[in-house]
């Protein structure tokens, strides 16, 4: 596991310069997930970590919306914080490192995480940890099982990603949670060189740890528009999985 976290950590270094470019789907998702958080009331003006920043695509208009009067910048990739320096300020620091590892000080009122939590060793255990008793929300979009399902059938590898329900249980005990939807967003391509290519440039690698030879390579292309291509096309599907939850209210005796 602590392989497939290095391997990540550098496909992620690699791709932040082709990172927003290439993240359509994840600029479709990181929209949606703050218009969620807006219609569940998350609150302006609070102290708010946010882990997996990456390049910043959700914390700009994040930090736009919500104003936090504290927020932290967390990424496994410390190359991303020239990207989201222009975030920081007297209010917003960025703190790199692994953040199932790192002791981040002071309090929080909410912890947001947009696409990452996925890449976790334990995502369920990090919650636990870091609901501590100032915590109000816990809101993070992350992927379930059906994310980049085309890769997995053809090729047969792949990461495994909870499902809606799994993720929703990791949220701890002392929260309600106020939203728990999935969403299945297909992005279409010319050729299945073309969703490799797109793979790489999000650093997102959802082939884990193969290294084609040219005939493999071929024969992947084949069986991949064999069995996807539509109409001149061939889909990659992104199945992000949207939690909100807020501490419960303490019972007074
Ligand atoms: C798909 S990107 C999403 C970036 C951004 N939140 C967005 O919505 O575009 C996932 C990010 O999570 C970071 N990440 C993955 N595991 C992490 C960990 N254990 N601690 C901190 N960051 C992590 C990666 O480096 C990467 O930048």
């Amino acid at each position: 596991m602590r392989a497939l976290k290095d391997l990540m950590t550098q496909r992620f270094a690699k791709a932040t310069t082709s990172y927003e470019g290439a993240a359509k789907a994840q600029e479709a998702i990181a929209e949606r997930f703050l218009e969620r958080l807006h219609v569940k009331g998350f609150p302006k003006g609070v102290r708010v970590l946010e882990v997996g920043c990456g390049t910043g695509l959700f914390s700009r208009p994040f930090q736009e919306m919500f104003s936090p009067s504290a927020l932290t910048l967390n990424d496994i990739c410390p190359s991303v914080e020239e990207k989201v320096a222009s975030l920081c300020d007297a209010r917003t620091q960025f703190k790199a490192g692994d953040a199932e590892r790192l002791a981040f000080e002071p309090s929080y009122d909410a912890l947001v995480s947009c696409s990452a939590l996925q890449w976790f060793e334990a995502p369920g255990d990090f919650l636990a940890r870091m609901a501590e008793p100032e915590l109000t929300w816990i809101a993070f979009c992350a992927f379930g099982e059906g994310n980049m399902r085309e890769i997995k059938a053809v090729s047969g590898v792949g990461l495994s990603y909870p499902t809606k329900k799994a993720w929703a249980r990791m949220v701890p005990e002392d929260f309600e949670v106020l939203v728990c939807e999935e969403e299945r967003l297909t992005l279409w391509f010319d050729t299945p060189l073309d969703v490799l290519r797109h793979i790489k440039a999000t650093g997102v690698g959802g082939v884990a740890r193969v290294r084609w030879g040219k005939e493999a390579l071929g024969a992947f292309c084949t069986a991949y528009v064999e069995a996807f291509e539509d109409k001149g096309k061939v889909p990659l599907t992104y199945h992000p999985v949207y939690v909100i939850a807020r501490r419960k209210p303490t019972r007074s005796r």
